[in-house]
């Protein structure tokens, strides 16, 4: 294991560690006492109902809100992070649901986007060729880095946003919801990347609210209800037993829905099936 935040995270490193954090806006407890761990080269989904606490969980990982308690230790330090450049500095990289993308701008100026005059002072040829690179790396499949976003699939959106918080070499990576708006075939686009991204060593945070998705690619579960720890799971748990944890009853009409229609043990493929 290492101290420096730049070095490289070993593998298995615990990367993040939330001990009992709280967030409270006035007198809504969004989150309450949360605990969440992370590994290097381990992706763990975040699931819960709307309103769960997710975005806030993000938010405050990413250094968007100051938690209201509790400690967030990061490579072994305590830290706290004052803004989102504080947080992207440590190595926490946020894609936000929305990906933040400039439509009329190519690939190259979305990836090297607000870090032009960066200390890695690239030209444009440079920024190029390290787009190329990071792209080949992630095998993501972009046409061309001078293609404007605008004419870019979802899918292709989502690996320029993934491949941008890459640039300065993170080692978490917290994803909301990035299959939301896609296509079957986008899905499992961008779920290969992010296996790729897990292959890099990275820890990866993903917010879902596919099961299908989440089962795919995670190596845990983590659920939150209502703003606390639910459960967490690993990816063979049943349907029925997740939607348990997000909805906070075993027998409820959702569970009872998923069951009739999918005896345990059948696999994806079948439950399509009429
Ligand atoms: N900026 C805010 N001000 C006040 N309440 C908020 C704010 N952000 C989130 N909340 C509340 O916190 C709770 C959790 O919200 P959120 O984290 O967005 O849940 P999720 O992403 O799981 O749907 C909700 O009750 C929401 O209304
Ligand atoms: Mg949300």
């Amino acid at each position: 294991m290492t101290d420096s935040p730049q070095g490289p995270a070993s593998p298995h490193e615990l990367v993040l560690s939330l001990r009992g954090v709280s967030k409270r806006f006035g007198a809504v407890s969004a989150l309450t006492d949360i605990d969440l761990d992370v590994h290097a080269g381990e992706v763990v989904a975040l699931v819960g109902d709307n309103g769960a606490g997710k975005s806030t969980l993000v938010k405050i990982l990413a250094g968007v809100h100051p938690p209201s308690e509790g400690t967030i230790t990061f490579r072994s330090k305590n830290v706290t992070f004052d803004n989102p450049s504080a947080a992207l500095t440590l190595g926490i990289a946020t894609v936000f649901q929305d990906l933040a993308l400039c439509e009329n701008l190519n690939v190259v100026a979305n990836i090297f986007l607000g870090r032009e005059l960066n200390p890695l002072q690239l030209d444009e040829v440079s920024m190029e060729i390290r787009s190329w690179k990071l792209l080949k790396e992630l095998s993501a499949r972009i046409p061309s880095v001078r293609e404007v976003v605008a004419s870019l699939s979802g899918g292709q959106r989502q690996t320029v946003a993934i491949a941008r918080s890459l640039l300065l070499d993170p080692k978490l990576i917290l994803l909301d919801e990035p299959t939301a708006a896609l296509g079957v075939a986008q899905t499992a686009e961008v779920l290969d990347l992010i296996e790729r991204v897990r292959a890099r060593g990275l820890g990866v945070v993903m917010i879902s609210h596919n099961m299908e998705d989440v089962r795919a690619v995670a190596d845990r579960i983590v659920v939150l209800r209502l703003g606390r720890n639910n459960g967490v799971f690993l990816p063979d748990a049943t349907n029925a037993e997740l939607v348990g944890a997000i909805t906070g009853a075993s027998n409820n009409s959702v569970s009872r829905r998923v069951e009739r229609r999918q005896p345990q043990g059948t696999s994806t493929q079948e439950r399509q099936q009429p």
